[in-house]
């Protein structure tokens, strides 16, 4: 059923697969390097293609994310492409409204609130029919990209869907989403498996629309400790790892290295490792030695330069990449930032950061 909307296709051949190798733990010759958010309105071009419509509108039209997502590959020679979308389809899908209010950010005009609201929920969510417009954006933006890099698809984890879904926003404190862990563990658990169920399809139709990797995106992480995590992010998590692996098979489906990003986990970091994803993600508060330490030898780095370092001059941003591609290797290693491009940030200095990770690493593989 799931694979009945999406057709076959013939992708052209990957030309750069530096990014893919260090996701599966291959040699690279040199460091392959992505930034989250690089889609987005540090570009000038960005800010004029999204001015003429509304956030979502903009979701909802493949030829529109297609163009958002190759827009910054013209510019800088990253080694992957992100599909231009948002985490918060899903709870669109879910039947719920949520506005994109500018200056703002999201904002859901019914947040759930008691654990009987999850009743309001659509039951008969068909992912390929109603999030049809993001695999179609996804098979676009694969043949546009004619091979030169992989296409990254992603979705929110479940702790992070359910804490827009309750606070009705963005929240300093979470209080509200944390609210539900403590005095309705029951509900909290019966929304983060509706959550999962919703997230294991997505993936998987993304890969059958022509998504090469996999980043799920655990942004709240930093609002739950060590137990609430183990108890309300991380089963669901492994679980996603898990069911899509699975099902990729089951429907003969080529496997893709799978990322996790929780942001500010550091407690979580040992489990992450043990979590079924080749890559884990990296905010930049810890050193990239404690996280190769914690994380050990199985799994790929991604991260984790503060994105702010871009606000300084171009040579010392050269400096900040050197020290940090010396502190996690040349190998096993995806350069990014610790968490997504502002705004307000110097295209130039996003390129200068691309341009160091390449010539730093090339450079040390040489010695
Ligand atoms: O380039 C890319 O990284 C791909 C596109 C992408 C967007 N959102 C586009 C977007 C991705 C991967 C996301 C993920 C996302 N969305 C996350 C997880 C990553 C993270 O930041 O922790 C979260 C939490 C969201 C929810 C969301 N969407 C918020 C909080 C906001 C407002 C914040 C802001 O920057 O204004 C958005 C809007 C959004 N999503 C924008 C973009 C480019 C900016 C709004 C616009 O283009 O008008």
């Amino acid at each position: 059923i799931l694979l009945n909307h999406i057709l076959p296709r013939n992708f052209p051949p990957l030309k750069n697969s530096t990014f893919l190798k260090a996701a599966w733990g291959e040699v690279t010759d040199h460091v392959p390097v992505w930034c989250m958010r690089q889609a987005g309105r540090y570009l000038p071009e960005f800010r004029e293609t999204r001015a003429s419509q509304e956030f979502f509108q903009t979701c909802k039209t493949p030829e529109v994310c297609c163009e958002l997502t190759l827009q910054p590959l013209r510019r800088f020679q990253f080694d992957a492409a992100i599909i231009f979308s948002d985490i918060l389809v899903i709870p669109q899908a879910l039947g719920m409204e949520v506005n994109m209010v500018p200056e703002k950010g999201p904002s859901f005009p019914e947040p759930l609130k008691l654990p009987k609201d999850l009743l309001k929920l659509r039951k008969d969510v068909d992912v390929p029919v109603d999030l049809r417009y993001v695999f179609q954006a996804i098979t676009l933006t694969r043949h546009k990209l004619e091979g030169k890099v992989p296409l990254i698809g992603f979705t929110g984890a479940p702790w992070t869907l359910m804490t827009y879904m309750i606070e009705g926003g963005g929240s300093k404190t979470m209080s509200k989403a944390k609210r539900w862990l403590y005095q309705y563990p029951e509900g909290s658990h019966k929304l983060l498996k509706i959550l999962t169920d919703v997230i294991v399809d997505y993936l998987v139709g993304q890969v059958a629309a022509g998504a090469q990797a996999l980043q799920v995106f655990e942004s709240h992480a930093g609002h739950l400790g060590r137990e609430q995590f183990r108890e309300f992010a991380l089963p669901y998590i492994r679980q996603i790892a898990l069911q899509v692996k699975k099902k990729l098979k089951e429907f003969s489906l080529d496997q893709v290295p799978m990322i996790v990003f929780a942001k500010d986990g550091h407690y979580a970091l040992e489990d992450l490792s043990e979590s079924g994803y080749e890559v884990v993600g990296l905010d930049w508060t810890i050193q990239p030695k404690v996280a190769r330490e914690k994380l050990g030898k199985n799994v790929t780095l991604q991260g984790n330069m503060d994105p702010c370092a871009l606000y300084a001059p171009k040579d010392k941003i050269g400096e900040t990449v050197k020290k940090m591609i010396e502190e996690f290797g040349t190998q096993r290693y995806i350069a990014n930032l610790g968490h997504g491009l502002y705004p307000d940030m110097d295209p130039e200095h996003v390129g200068a950061f691309v341009e160091a990770v390449h010539s730093h690493s090339r450079q040390m593989n040489k010695n």
